[in-house]
């Protein structure tokens, strides 16, 4: 996969899935700027991801602030000169079931999952439509399509991320700038790690591939989503969940 001359943006890319994005992304020869919440992290995190030659830059942003995004996105321009990826990764869980859930969890999920992807977009999507190219990839959730008990704001808040998703593509079409999303469902992380082994066999018993799935495995579809490979594909969502929705 060749991304050389491309540049990259991947929010939430300190750790976890938009880390392995970032990686991914530089060693196919992209530059990478990667945003997260805390300076150090996302420096150092840029840093790693740089050995391998990229050119990276790790941006503090918090993309739930529309000020943040638009700083950040004007400071991108001004030193990548070009943006050809955005992956919309940062996410958060505040799960709690409905009747227990505050005003506040509802809100600070919605705010990051999907009013930060409306900020980081529309500070760079500008570059993109000038450039007549790109790929948007909104990193959604099997749980945005089938919904969970206990994670009633992540559930609306991926949900409305596809919305925006489809929606956006239709509207950037003509401007060859497509926009998909991927809906990942267990991916090994620390969360699913913590999980007793009794349980984890019972949630690997209801996936067709019987194994939880790797950020690597999340960041191979974004690979195909970003190169000219996928030049035909937008509007889409592309489930990477070992066979899950497919087997209910
Ligand atoms: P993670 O918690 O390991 O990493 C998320 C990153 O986003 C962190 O570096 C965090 O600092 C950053 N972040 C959080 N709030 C932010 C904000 N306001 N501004 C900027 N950065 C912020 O999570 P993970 O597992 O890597 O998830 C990445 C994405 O994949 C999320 O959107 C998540 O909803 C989605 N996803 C994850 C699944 C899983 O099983 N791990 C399954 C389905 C979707």
């Amino acid at each position: 996969m060749d991304l050389a001359g491309k540049t990259a943006v991947v929010t939430g890319a300190a750790r976890g899935i938009g880390r392995d994005i970032a990686e991914r992304m530089a060693r196919a020869g992209a530059a990478v700027a990667m945003l997260d919440l805390v300076e150090d992290t996302v420096v150092q995190s840029a840093g790693e991801v740089a050995k391998g030659g990229a050119k990276t830059r790790g941006y503090r942003c918090d993309v739930s602030s529309f000020d943040d995004a638009v700083a950040v996105g004007e400071r991108i321009v001004a030193d990548f000169e070009r943006v050809d990826v955005l992956v919309n990764n940062a996410g958060i869980t505040r799960d709690k079931l409905f009747l227990r859930m505050t005003p506040e969890d509802w809100a600070q999920v919605i705010a990051v999952n999907l009013t930060g992807a409306f900020n980081v977009t529309k500070a760079l999507a500008p570059a993109m439509l000038k450039q007549r190219g790109g790929s948007i990839i909104n990193i959604a959730s099997v749980v945005g399509l089938m919904g969970n008990a206990g994670q009633a704001n992540y559930a609306a808040s991926k949900a409305g991320l596809i919305g925006l998703t489809k929606s956006l593509a239709k509207e950037f079409a003509p401007r060859n700038v497509r926009v998909n999303a991927i809906a990942p469902g267990f991916i090994r992380t620390a969360m699913t790690d913590a999980l007793s082994e009794e349980v984890q066999n019972q949630m690997k018993q209801a996936i067709p591939l019987a194994r939880f799935g790797e950020p690597s495995d999340v960041a191979g579809v974004v690979m195909f989503l970003a190169s000219d490979l996928a030049g035909y594909v937008t509007g889409q969502v592309i489930n990477c969940d070992g066979g899950l929705i497919t087997a209910r």
